[in-house]
């Protein structure tokens, strides 16, 4: 049976990917409001890959930027591949064009992982010690606390750049890595499963039929992290919520809640 801080995630099903991410929007701003009343700032790690694209777009649209304090977000990433930031791959240029040039966000709230540099150990350092200086922790110590972290899911069950089977999802100590993923014959630089898990809120997206049977067997099926990464990833304290579409949620026996 699936881990029961699994079961505890809350699903959010929607018909398509339109609906799935203007919900999202709700959500987001809800949340970076609640953050920025209660701690006066807000952390947001973003998500990669080609689900959170809408999502940006709506939130960088007319009738909904208005609406959400920019000016006291930090903007991270979960994940990035190891490619330069103009590169039509780059996680960074995806989130920049879809949503941070519409904002014109100061260049200091911009944290991106420099993932195309040679040595990928020393930019995930790097970038663990950028995350401890804004989240004013101590670099090496307890990971802190994401206010919000947003991911998506791959047809294989990973998350971020946790990969099936690679070394990178038993790290325990480090917050940020870089890995070659033999999957894919490619280098990337992630978060690990101790500061995702760490976060306030984790917001999953996951969209269109190719997921249905990673998410039926990640949320539904045995606890099995190394074949399904997403699995690793349940908040220590604070809450993780899927929103996922019709198509996406296709092979799930659980009946939504009403
Ligand atoms: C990446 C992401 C990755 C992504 C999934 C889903 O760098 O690609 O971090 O984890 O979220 O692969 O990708 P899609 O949204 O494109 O299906």
């Amino acid at each position: 049976m699936a881990d029961d801080r699994m079961r505890r995630a809350m699903i959010r099903r929607y018909k398509g990917l339109e609906e799935l991410s203007d919900a999202a929007a709700d959500e987001f701003s809800r949340l970076v409001h609640d953050a920025t009343a209660t701690r006066g700032s807000c952390s947001v790690a973003l998500a990669g890959g080609s689900t959170p694209r809408r999502l940006y777009e709506i939130l960088a649209t007319p009738a909904r930027k208005g609406k959400v304090q920019w000016d006291r977000i930090d903007f991270f990433w979960g994940d990035e591949r190891a490619v330069p930031a103009d590169h039509p791959g780059s996680n960074f240029r995806m989130a920049k064009q879809a949503l941070l040039d519409e904002l014109a966000i100061r260049a200091d709230h911009i944290h991106r992982i420099e993932a195309e540099r040679e040595d990928r150990d020393v930019a995930a350092l790097d970038y663990q010690r950028e995350i401890a200086r804004v989240l004013r922790a101590p670099s090496g110590g307890k990971p802190p606390a994401f206010d919000l972290v947003l991911l998506g899911m791959g047809a294989d069950g990973h998350t971020a750049s946790l990969f099936p089977n690679t070394e990178v999802l038993g790290e325990r100590e480090r917050w940020v890595v870089g890995l070659h993923v033999p999957g894919l014959d490619t280098e990337r630089v992630t978060m690990t499963a101790p500061i995702l898990n760490a976060a306030r809120h984790l917001l999953f997206m996951v969209s269109g039929a190719d997921k249905a049977s990673a998410l039926a067997a990640v949320l539904e099926g045995p606890h099995d992290p190394m074949r399904l990464p997403a699995q690793l990833i349940r908040p220590i304290s604070g809450a993780s919520t899927w929103f996922v579409d019709e198509a996406a949620a296709a092979k799930l026996t659980m009946r939504p809640l009403p």
